[in-house]
Order: structure tokens, then sequence, then C-alpha cells
């Protein structure tokens, strides 16, 4: 089969190879994929000179099973999935256990749905663990991208006043139409505080963030997109205003290897396929077209989800 592999002459470190098709094993089910999806995330990874060559990368893809698992578990032979995985995605056949593939409805858009896996899961996953959002002030930050896209709309359904962060302004009336109440450039700009933050961005962001929340909230931190640290000022961390009891909470998607995504992706992909969720895909193409959409995402030009097509 051909599939995206590491390339470390090639400009975005990625190139189209023959490699072997997968084997799955007996609990995964063989998916044709024909669309797929890049994240920030395993873009940079590629070009860590620490990936190695020829290494088969991608967590987001969506298509069609052609072979069900042999132990009868997941979806029919036929049935359009979108598919979870840390590795492989990028390829025209991907090996997928039934935890980490949910059922996308018929005539679905598989570009769409194909944003879903990692975005959409942790923006839901994150958002949830913060309890219940109804007339709570929640901030996105990196709110533009694939994440607080899906964050923003997730939060606004959940009953949440949506503070939105995004270091571009343009985007200020796109980011109120997907249910944002406020958007600012800065987390330091926001006046009342809030209770919880969806924080993507690190650096500087996550000291505002921490510094704008409620007592008892909690900053997620989920990204470090800024690619710089946080240095904390010590009132910071010993507040005098009576704001104590805030915290600061790590996450990552699968941080439980047997965890079972498959009842959230299907019911991200219905949302998607009834048009209440916006994928927020900004760049679609041919995946002989990865190396533009992966430079746009590296060099903060791609605001919103690059989507691949297999063909
Ligand atoms: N922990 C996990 O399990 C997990 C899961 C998913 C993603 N992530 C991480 O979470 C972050 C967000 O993911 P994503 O897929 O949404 O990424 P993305 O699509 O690249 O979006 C990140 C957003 O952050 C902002 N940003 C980017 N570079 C910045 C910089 N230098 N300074 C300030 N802001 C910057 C941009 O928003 P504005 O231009 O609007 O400011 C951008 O749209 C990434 O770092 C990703 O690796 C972690």
């Amino acid at each position: 089969m051909r599939a995206l592999v590491v390339d470390h002459t090639a400009k975005a470190h990625l190139s189209q190879a023959d490699v072997a098709d997968p084997v799955p094993a007996p609990d995964e089910a063989l998916v044709r994929v024909e669309a797929v999806s890049l994240n920030y995330g395993e873009v940079k990874g590629a070009t860590d000179p620490a990936t190695p060559d020829g290494a088969l990368i991608g967590w987001d893809a969506a298509g069609v099973v052609v072979e069900a698992a042999v132990d009868g578990s997941g979806p029919a032979a036929g049935t359009s999935v979108v598919t979870l995985g840390e590795t492989a995605g990028w390829a025209e056949l991907r090996a997928v256990p039934a935890t980490r593939l949910g059922a996308v409805p018929d005539g679905a858009d598989l570009g769409a749905v194909s944003t879903i896996p990692v975005a959409g899961l942790t923006a839901l996953q994150v958002l949830r663990g913060m309890g219940p959002l109804l007339g709570r002030r929640v901030m996105i930050t990196g709110a533009s991208g694939g994440v607080g896209r899906y964050a923003i709309q997730l939060a606004a359904r959940a009953g949440a006043e949506v503070v939105a962060i995004s270091g571009n302004p343009a985007l200020e009336d796109s980011l109120r139409a997907l249910g944002a109440h406020e958007v600012h450039a800065d987390p330091a700009h926001v006046e009342r505080p809030v209770s919880g933050v969806l924080e993507n961005v690190g650096g500087q962001q996550l000291v505002d963030a921490f510094a704008a929340v409620q007592a008892g909230g909690t900053v997620v931190s989920v990204g470090r997109s800024s690619g710089a640290d946080s240095i904390f000022p010590a009132a910071a961390l010993t507040p005098t205003d009576g704001r104590h009891d805030r915290s600061i909470r790590t996450y990552f998607l699968l941080a439980d290897a047997g965890e079972d995504f498959s009842a959230d992706l299907t019911w991200l992909a219905a949302e998607i396929a009834a048009g209440r969720i916006d994928p927020g895909i900004s760049r679609r193409a041919a995946w002989t077209s990865h190396e533009e959409a992966a430079l746009a995402l590296l060099e903060r030009r791609l605001h919103g989800k690059a989507v691949l097509d297999i063909a």
C-alpha cells in the first residue's frame, strides 16, 4: 500500500512510499482509509530527528471497513468509520481495534469526520473533566486551532459562557459564530474570572490563564503550541486575594491505552453528519499535497483542521 512516512530529506519531513500492508490482530478491523486529518503534535513530531526515517505516523483517519475483526468485535465490512491510533493512520489501509473506531452515518463526509479523533475527543474529554458547565465561564486558548474550535462548540452546547483566546483578531467573527461569547487576544485581557481553562498554547498564556481562574477553578494544560516555557511569579502561586484551591492539571488523550473511545467517536461523527458541529476544515486537498498542509500547520498559517483525501 501507499503511505505517508517520515523522510528527513523532505521539506516537511514527510513523503509518500510503498510499505507493507498492515496485518490485523484478531480484535482489529482492516479499514480502507479515505481521508485523514493532520494534528500539530504529529506533524511537529515528524520533524524531530529522533523520529526514524520511514516511520508510519498519523493519528486521525476515516474510511470503510474492508475486513471485520475476526473475534467479532467492532463493525461489519462495509461500515464507514472514524479511527484513532498512535501511528500509521496516513496510509491506504489501517488496522484498528473496536475501542478506537466509531461508526459514521451513511453518506457522511469522511473528510469532515476524519477531524474528530484527536481534536474532538480531546475537547470533549477535557470539558467533561471540568464537570457541569451550565452557566460557568470557560476559557479556551489557541481557540482557532483544531482542539480550540471543537472546544468552543462543545462548551457552548454544554451551557458555558465561552471566553475564546486567539492571537488572530481577524478570526473573532468566526469564533463567535462557533459559540464564543467573548474573544480576546490574550488571557491577560480577560476581566472577569473563569472557572475552567482548556489551555493549548503554554508559555506566558498558561501563566496568564492561571491568573484568570477563580477560587476552586482549574487550568487543564493540553498543549504547548507556543513552544515556550511557563515561568510563574511567586505571587501567582501564593495569592493574597482569597482565590485559593486553584489547580493546573495535565492531560493526555491516550493516557489509558485500553480506553474505549468508540461511543464518543460515534457520537461526534453523528453530530458532524447532522451539521450540529462544524469540523473547522480550513484546508483540504489530495494527500499528494501533504507538504503544503504540514508546513502551513507548522508555520501557524492554518487556523482549523487540514484534511487530506486519500486517492
Ligand atoms: N495532550 C493531548 O492529549 C493533546 C491532544 C491534542 C492536542 N494537543 C496539543 O494541543 C495543542 C493544540 O492542538 P491543535 O491540534 O488545536 O493545534 P493547532 O490546530 O495548531 O492550534 C493551536 C492554536 O494555538 C495557537 N498558537 C499556535 N502557535 C502559537 C504561538 N507560537 N503562540 C501563541 N499561540 C499559538 C494558534 O491559535 P491563534 O492563532 O488563534 O492564537 C493555533 O490555532 C497542540 O500543542 C497539540 O500538540 C495535546
